[in-house]
């Protein structure tokens, strides 16, 4: 085990930390753990012999605003390695976005990994995970990667995805508040971006500053924060068919 690692992380909905959690625990006694999503955070400077980074997949690539704070990271030769957790249905060119971001900041990438989470938006779809079948083979997975480090990590990783990478994904509505919200103003210190706003009494979301991440979602305790619902209708059909499909988390040494 190291002594040290870090895990940075973006979770909006808790799968991307739940799965990097897992992870950093086969791998070290020690873990700090620094939450990428929360606004006006002092930025931070690596220190431990590892870190990981973990990132949700947004439409086959990683949020915009993980790369922007990944930007802010020194790497400084260090070890690093990449999870991309995404909602099995696919992770297109996350991973390799990812790597390259991480890359690019000074890291040396050591291994990687494609995790599936349950789907933030249709949780029907990966409900449950990362469940214990996959708890007890990221472990196995974080074996591996002390393996190769203890051998000096000289290999390079090589991970599935295309440059030039697919579009960004469009968001094409935000999420709304019933008329029976309590103004709790919750959704509005969860939201990463600072889209939701107070104006005249009410709270205001902005479509242009909205990722549709769903953290507002997530953490109404009155579960009257919802997607639109012809929108939400649209993505059950979409993923629907992928209930009843387990994709297995794929691993990159
Ligand atoms: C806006 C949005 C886009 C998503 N795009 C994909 C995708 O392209 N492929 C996929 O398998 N899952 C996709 N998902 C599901 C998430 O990747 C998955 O639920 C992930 O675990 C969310 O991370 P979190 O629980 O840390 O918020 C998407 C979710 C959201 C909210």
């Amino acid at each position: 085990m190291l002594n040290t690692t870090e895990l940075y992380y973006f979770s909006p909905t808790g799968g991307t930390k739940k799965a990097g959690e897992i992870f950093c625990q086969g791998i070290s006694e020690n873990v700090k753990i620094v939450d990428l999503g929360l606004r006006d955070r002092a930025a931070e400077k690596p220190e431990s012999e590892l870190v990981v980074v973990a990132a949700p997949v947004f439409g086959g690539r990683i949020p915009a605003i993980v790369a922007d704070k990944l930007g802010e990271l020194d790497g400084n030769g260090k070890w690093a390695v990449t999870l991309a957790v995404y909602g099995n249905r696919a992770y297109e060119d996350a991973l390799l976005e990812l790597n390259n971001v991480i890359e690019q900041r000074g890291f040396k990438v050591v291994a990687s990994a494609a995790l599936v989470a349950q789907h933030s938006i249709v949780e029907e779809v990966g409900k449950g995970r990362p469940d214990e079948q996959d708890r007890r083979s990221i472990l196995g997975f974080a074996g591996k990667v002390l393996d190769k480090m203890e051998k000096g990590a000289e290999s390079p990783v090589k991970v599935p995805g295309n440059y030039p990478y697919k579009d960004g994904m469009s968001t094409p509505a935000a999420p709304v508040s019933l008329s029976s919200c309590k103004q709790c103003e919750r959704c509005a210190s969860v939201c990463p971006t600072g889209a939701i706003l107070q104006e005249n009494g009410t709270f205001v979301t902005s479509s242009e500053k909205c990722i549709l991440c769903m953290a507002c979602v997530k953490a109404c305790p009155e579960h009257v924060r919802i997607l639109p619902p012809p929108l939400q209708e649209t993505m059950e059909q979409k993923l629907g068919a992928l209930k009843s499909v387990r994709r297995e988390n794929e691993y990159f040494l």
